[in-house]
């Protein structure tokens, strides 16, 4: 047994390999349950009772060898590649697996926003952001020499001719959709804006809008108002109150603001609502005439509603943001806080 032991040994120490497969017939040969050391285990019974400690001995030490070789021959084989060159992954690693990633906030409410809008018929359109003078203000209402295109902090494509801009709301996206299709025309444009403001917590140059636009035959200002309470209640909960200030926008006559009763303390009164209770969430109002027969549809036969929101300041709402930099700056501490709700 001992000079078995000893041949064993020896043959274990002199073993290279040059392949995968070689390591695997040298762990075959000796290791597994039918291999040679587990063989000698079993024949250890046999051994007199005055050399087994000496036998034992050896054997563990046989088997402990084994495996040494085992690991360095792997360890050796690992590292090299066909060409022979050390590389620096070991490829018998066992997998590691990446963390899964998750929605990106303004992205979970843009899908939440517009998946309530659908189970009530409204399509959903987009449009360039690269947009002309006349789909992004003219069509809309917004004259040469309108103050209120100043409120909007245009970027032109070209300072000398200041018929292209980023679009800074995504109103013009209504603009072609009656442009191409006549009523009933029931649809939300979500998309990105652009306005030339300082970046601050509470303003950004590039953010997130989503556009409604309902034109039919008798569509009224009711019909606006229900919509948009249901829309609160889906978004913000059954106990949401809404309330409507009168507003002006070039584009829809009467023009209204929509309040909702806040959502962080009830309507009672904190610091994000101001103390008033309710805060706002999107501007709406009746299309005007004009801006129908802008786009070829007949205002004596058709009446419309339209509505437009930011995302950024909807999902500030919902789930308490306090700074809309945050959006931006891809922070996975930020972005991860939101996997739950996706
Ligand atoms: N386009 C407006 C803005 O960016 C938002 C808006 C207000 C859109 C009223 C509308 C509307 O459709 O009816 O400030």
């Amino acid at each position: 047994m001992k000079n078995k032991i000893r041949e064993i040994f020896d043959s274990i120490d002199n073993f290279k390999a040059g392949s995968v497969e070689e390591l695997e017939d040298f762990r075959i040969k000796y290791l597994s349950k039918k291999g040679l050391i587990p063989g000698l285990f079993g024949e250890f019974k046999n051994v007199a009772p005055e050399a087994r400690k000496e036998v034992g001995m050896a054997l563990n030490e046989l088997k402990n060898k084994a495996q040494e070789k085992l690991n360095l021959v792997q360890q050796e084989l690992s590292g090299k590649s066909d060409s022979g060159q050390k590389l620096d992954e070991d490829f018998s690693k066992p997998v590691d697996f990446s963390d899964l990633g998750s929605r990106h906030p303004l992205t979970i409410v843009r899908r939440q926003i517009l998946d309530i809008f659908s189970r009530i018929g409204f399509t959903v359109s987009e449009g360039p952001e690269i947009e002309d003078d006349w789909h992004n203000f003219e069509a809309l209402n917004f004259i040469e020499e309108h103050p209120a295109r100043d409120m909007q902090d245009t970027f032109f494509i070209d300072d000398k001719d200041e018929k292209i801009v980023l679009r800074t709301h995504t109103s013009s996206v209504q603009v072609r959709v009656m442009q191409n299709q006549q009523p009933p025309i029931r649809t939300v444009s979500p998309g990105r804006v652009f306005r030339n403001e300082a970046i601050s917590a509470r303003a950004h140059c590039i953010f997130h809008q989503i556009e409604g636009l309902y034109v039919d035959q008798n569509v009224s200002f009711a019909d606006l108002k229900q919509t948009l309470y249901y829309f609160a209640k889906e978004l913000f909960g059954e106990e949401t109150k809404m309330r409507l200030r009168p507003s002006y926008f070039p584009f829809t006559e009467p023009s209204a603001e929509v309040d909702i009763s806040c959502n962080i303390c009830g309507g009672k009164g904190c610091n994000i609502c101001k103390y008033s209770g309710w805060v706002e969430i999107l501007g709406c109002g009746m299309v005007d005439p004009q801006v129908l027969e802008n786009c070829n549809i007949d205002s004596n036969k058709y009446t419309g509603y339209a509505f437009g929101m930011g995302i950024e300041r909807i999902t500030m709402l919902k789930y308490q943001v306090n700074d809309l930099r945050l959006f931006f700056e891809n922070d996975q501490r930020f972005l991860r806080q939101f996997q739950a709700a996706m």
